[in-house]
């Protein structure tokens, strides 16, 4: 199976994504990396791994439309069966999300369907929250929206600020992401009428 994962910053969940690969807990192999940000960090992991790293820099395009045309021909050029959102920033047009649908996967940090949108651990923080964490859902064009297909919790301490609950988040989306991606691959996630199943039962 062919994954091609897009991102736009440091690519910790790419390098858990890799080593999923590398280790066989997913059996598949990612065939490109593809970032709207020239200098993203995961582009260096990516080449490191020797996977074809892409940078298509959304700032070139005159409008959002022209942007997801030129993401979409460098994605498909690659042929992916599934399409990875690893810390990708770039809302998506509905009619690139509908190409994807069923096949493309992000990861959110929290507890969906609380906190969709920047700033989760801040927001989380401000509301006294016992419990925060990260979801891996299904895309559909409302934004971090679609079907939840895993989530890992983690608790909040009393003296925590952004950066570490953010960091906690992290360590658990390293074990979620590859978990469900692996998932797919063995063909065991879909979407279907809407819905994520699971070995054929709804998530
Ligand atoms: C992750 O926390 C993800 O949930 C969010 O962006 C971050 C990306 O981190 N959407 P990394 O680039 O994978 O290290």
């Amino acid at each position: 199976l062919r994954i091609v994962v897009l991102v736009s910053g440091n690519g910790s969940n790419l390098e858990a994504l890799i080593a999923g690969c590398a280790t066989g807990e997913i059996p598949a192999c990612i065939v490109a990396v593809i970032s709207n940000r020239p200098d993203a960090h995961a582009l260096e992991r990516a080449a490191r791994h020797g996977i074809p790293a892409v940078a298509l820099d959304h700032r070139g395009f005159p409008t959002r439309a022209a942007f997801d045309q030129a993401l979409r021909d460098s994605i498909d050029a690659h042929a992916p069966d599934l399409v990875v959102l690893a810390g990708f920033m770039r809302i998506l047009t509905p009619g690139f999300v509908a190409h994807y649908a069923g096949r493309m996967l992000n990861i959110h940090p929290s507890l969906l369907p609380a906190y969709p949108g920047l700033h989760t651990h801040a927001r989380a923080l401000a509301d006294g929250a016992a419990q925060h964490g990260a979801s891996i859902h299904f895309v559909t064009s409302e934004l971090d929206g679609g079907p939840v297909v895993l989530q890992g919790e983690v608790p909040v301490a009393a003296d925590d600020d952004p950066a570490r609950l953010a960091a906690r988040v992290q360590r658990i989306e390293h074990l979620i992401y590859p978990r469900a991606v692996a998932w797919y691959a063995a063909g065991r996630l879909r979407l279907s009428n809407g819905h994520a199943t699971l070995d054929g039962a709804a998530i």
